[in-house]
């Protein structure tokens, strides 16, 4: 009888349980995810409240593969690029040292920070890398030749009508992961998460010209 009481017990409070995580293993697991949390909106989320809720996108770093993609769409064109976005400056920084004249806008002050710190620590001057804490939708982009982003699917339609009518027609726009849907690849490198797209401003406007004509 005591047996099987006690295996009823054990059975309810767990205490015995090879099964049940100890009380103390819950509570560090527990504090652990929330200091991660908490690690993680920290840096990811500053800034995005003023932000309408579907064009939040927050903090995820591109990857050394992506970075090297937008390189590579980025061979023989020069003057001034912009990164919508530029988080802890990665892009920025690769751009400029293959002579591109690069602003970051960020709008985590935390990461801009952090990237002009680093810019500083470099020796490069804002001329070469500069970056502002702005919210790159309330930003004119009209003097940029060359734009690179690393978004979200959500904002991507939102983006192409801003770049469609401030871009001059030589621009060129870079987006990493996500395509722009109905706009003509010019070239795209890599594959799966690492995939990049290139657009050329001009060809965009001449096929967005015609695709109505052919729609009659
Ligand atoms: C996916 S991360 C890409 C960061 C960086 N471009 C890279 O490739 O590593 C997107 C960045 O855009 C920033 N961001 C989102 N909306 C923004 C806005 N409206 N203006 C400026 N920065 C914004 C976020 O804070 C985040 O750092």
């Amino acid at each position: 009888m005591e047996d099987s009481i006690d295996v009823i017990l054990e059975d309810h409070t767990g205490v015995l349980s090879p099964h049940r995580p100890h009380p103390a293993v819950s509570a560090c697991l527990g504090a652990l995810f929330t200091a991660v949390y908490g690690v993680w909106s920290t840096f990811a989320l500053p800034g995005l409240g003023t932000i309408p809720r579907k064009l939040k996108v927050p903090y995820l770093p591109s990857s050394r593969v992506q970075t090297l993609n937008i390189m590579k769409l980025l061979e023989g064109r020069t003057g001034r690029l912009v990164d919508l976005g530029s988080g802890d400056g990665r892009v920025v920084f690769a751009a400029s040292s293959t002579g591109f004249q690069c602003t970051g806008f960020e709008i985590n002050s935390i990461l801009v920070a952090y990237a002009r710190n680093k810019a500083r620590w470099n020796g490069l001057p804002t001329s070469q890398a500069a970056f502002v804490n702005k919210d790159f939708w309330k930003t004119d982009l009209s003097h940029f030749n060359n734009v690179t982003a690393f978004l979200a699917p959500g904002v991507m339609a939102v983006l192409s009508e801003k770049l469609l009518k401030e871009l001059p027609d030589d621009a060129r726009v870079i987006s990493c992961r996500f395509p722009i849907l109905d706009w003509p690849v010019q070239s795209s490198v890599g594959s799966g998460l690492d995939q990049t797209f290139a657009y050329d401003i001009g060809i965009v406007r001449a096929h967005l010209r015609k695709a109505p004509e052919a729609e009659v």
